[in-house]
């Protein structure tokens, strides 16, 4: 049907005739000269239609936006003044001998090269939305990612295994997708949080290197980088330690940023504890763009007058920590105000504050509400250890160390951005050395901080029942740019230590046999030592797209509340639909609010 894509016409076909397909992008009638911009994958050309050919010309004249159409013409070099260097097909045209409307089109409801489209719009016709070239780059970005990640992976032994949609409950942390089962009633399927235990079961069964892109579901609350249903390039090996599995991966992530952005990561990534990434930047996913970080004061701030530092300092599991912004002396106190709002969001009760406008001139030299209650001494630890300097400006956070990591650690992402502080570029860093566990919003009993098939380290299997706070585990998490974009760990490959850690989390025996006794059976029958990861492709093509939202580079997204505008799912099913799956709807609640 053509001979050529539009977006590849070039010098190359001149004096030559051509057939092209595609969209009117646009159409300009230029009195007695009617241009068109046609569209397709690879990009636009310019056809021109002139009244010497009297019929063309008129079918011309019918021409709407996104009709879409078949062109006969001549190539042509463009008269000059009017190249267009930013195409492929800038330096010519193609003169129309001959056009046939394929197909009409409605009057869109916005133009493909508009910028700022609302997003429900975008949603509801999302098949418009994905013919924008900014859309077609994302897609097909992510498509080169995937064959990169592929490639490498084929090359290192991996072997792609589908592992099943319908299943049981596979523990990430989140609440289940659930499909009730007609043929048992009262029983549900539930879509996997992430293909975890059958690639547990893959090694166990002797594959050793496993891989797939697959999706993953999890009813959790949306944010602009979760989906409900999102893609991981899912990952396991046997017979690794968990220092040769970081290497490898960091190697396939190397190699897919050359290969698809010609980009040279750092090699090799940097690593950092969880600890020190807390204690420095508040996050366990550091954004090493900013070169902002804080500073530890909790052991200073013991025995101070001000009562919000003190009692914070003395609380078990509180903190108090500084976040030096250079040049900060310039804030205004309205600027000062609204980042005090912005703490609040995090729980944050405040945001105390220095201004160091002369160091020279002492106590004389600083501006702060709560210098009166700091002693000269402990005035001087924060300004050595937060190595201010003149225009400075300190600010403060006081309360459990998750509020003021929570709160600081956003703070430094803000102001990082806003202030300057941010360089451009990639920095990759790998997080190690997690707790197994971290405790519950109540305080009173122990979750898995990845998953609780995650491996303790050497030596801290006796913890697990000991003292299961202190307890490490080989996890290791990849960050970029302040996203995490991968995690995973080594896992436990003892029926043993995998019941210590289910008691540790207060899942008793009857409770673990009844969800995960495959998985215990499995490991009866010479489990060999085995680990891995998964990445979020989603998350890794947005950053990689320049992309705001993981919904800019999957064909179909959610909306933030988790609907489908498009086919407006998820919607009401038939009275019958139902009866065939034994459920019978309650009236819906009342709502509390
Ligand atoms: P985890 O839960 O860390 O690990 O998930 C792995 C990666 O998947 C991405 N991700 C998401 N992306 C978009 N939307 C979501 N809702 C979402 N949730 C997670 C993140 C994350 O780093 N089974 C383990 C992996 C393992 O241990 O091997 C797992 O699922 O980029
Ligand atoms: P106050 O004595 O409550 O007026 O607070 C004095 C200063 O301390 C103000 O700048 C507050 O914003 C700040 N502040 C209050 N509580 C906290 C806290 N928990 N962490 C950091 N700063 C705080």
């Amino acid at each position: 049907m053509r001979s050529e894509y539009c977006g590849r016409v070039s010098r190359a076909h001149l004096g030559q005739t051509v057939t092209l397909n595609g969209w009117v992008h646009r159409r300009r009638d230029h009195g007695g000269v009617i241009f068109i911009d046609l569209r397709d994958r690879e990009g636009l050309v310019q056809i021109v239609c002139d009244p010497d050919t009297p019929e063309t010309f008129a079918t011309a004249d019918m021409l709407r936006n996104e009709f879409v159409l078949k062109v006969v013409g001549r190539v042509r070099e463009r008269p000059q003044g009017t190249v267009n260097p930013n195409l492929v097909s800038g330096e010519i045209e193609v003169l129309a001998t001959d056009i046939e409307i394929l197909n009409p089109s409605l009057t869109p409801p916005f133009q493909m090269d508009e910028e700022h489209l609302s997003e429900t719009v975008r949603l509801e016709y999302r098949f418009l939305d994905l013919r924008r070239p900014q859309m077609q780059k994302n897609l097909r970005l992510r498509y080169r990612t995937a064959m990169a990640v592929r490639k490498f992976l084929d090359r290192e032994g991996f072997i792609d295994i589908e592992t099943p949609m319908l299943t049981r409950s596979t523990p990430e942390g989140a609440r289940d997708y659930l499909v009730p089962s007609r043929v048992h009633p009262g029983h549900f399927f539930a879509l996997p949080q992430s293909p975890q235990l059958f690639k547990q079961l893959l090694m166990i069964s002797g594959f050793d290197r496993y891989y797939q892109i697959v999706k993953c579901f999890r009813d959790e609350d949306l944010r602009a980088d979760r989906q409900p249903e999102f893609t991981q390039i899912d990952i396991e090996t046997s017979f690794l330690t968990q220092e040769e599995i970081v290497v490898m991966m960091e190697a396939l992530v190397r190699e897919t940023f050359t290969e698809v952005l010609d980009v040279e990561l750092p090699n090799p990534f940097p690593r950092i504890g969880y600890d020190e990434a807390m204690a420095l930047y508040g996050s366990d996913k550091p954004d090493l763009r900013i070169a902002l970080t804080l500073t530890e004061l909790t052991d200073v701030m013991k025995t101070v007058d001000f009562k919000v530092f003190r009692e914070a300092a003395q609380l078990e599991g509180g903190r108090v920590a500084a976040l030096r912004v250079p040049n900060g002396g310039a804030l205004s106190r309205g600027e000062i105000d609204a980042y005090t709002e912005f703490v609040k969001v995090y729980g944050a009760k405040g945001l105390a504050y220095i201004k160091v406008n002369a160091l020279e001139r002492g106590a004389e030299g600083l501006q702060s509400p709560i210098l009166k209650f700091l002693s000269s001494e402990v005035t001087a630890q924060i300004l050595e250890r937060t190595g201010a300097k003149d225009g400075d400006l300190i600010f403060f956070g006081a309360d459990t160390a998750k509020v003021v990591n929570d709160a600081l650690g956003a703070l430094r992402l803000k102001i990082g951005h806003e202030r300057g502080h941010a360089e451009a570029g990639w920095r990759p860093l790998w997080v190690l050395d997690f707790p197994m566990f971290e405790r519950d919003e109540e305080g009173n009993r122990w979750n898995a901080m990845h998953h609780p098939f995650t491996a303790p380290a050497d030596g801290h299997e006796d913890l697990l029942d000991t003292n299961p706070g202190a307890a490490r585990a080989k996890a290791h998490d990849i960050v970029l740019n302040g996203w995490e974009i991968g995690g995973g760990s080594i896992r436990i490959h003892r029926e043993d230590v995998q019941s210590k850690v289910f008691r540790a989390l207060a899942i008793d025996k009857e409770e673990a046999q009844a969800k995960f006794g495959f998985l215990l059976d499995a490991l009866q029958y010479g489990a060999p030592p085995h680990g891995g990861i998964a990445f979020g492709l989603d998350r890794m093509v947005t950053l990689m797209a320049g992309a705001e939202s993981i919904r800019d580079v999957i064909a179909f997204p959610k909306t933030q509340r988790a609907q489908d505008l498009l086919t407006h799912a998820p919607n009401t099913v038939d009275e019958q639909q139902l009866r065939e799956l034994h459920i019978r709807l309650r009236q819906a609640e009342p709502k509390k609010d």
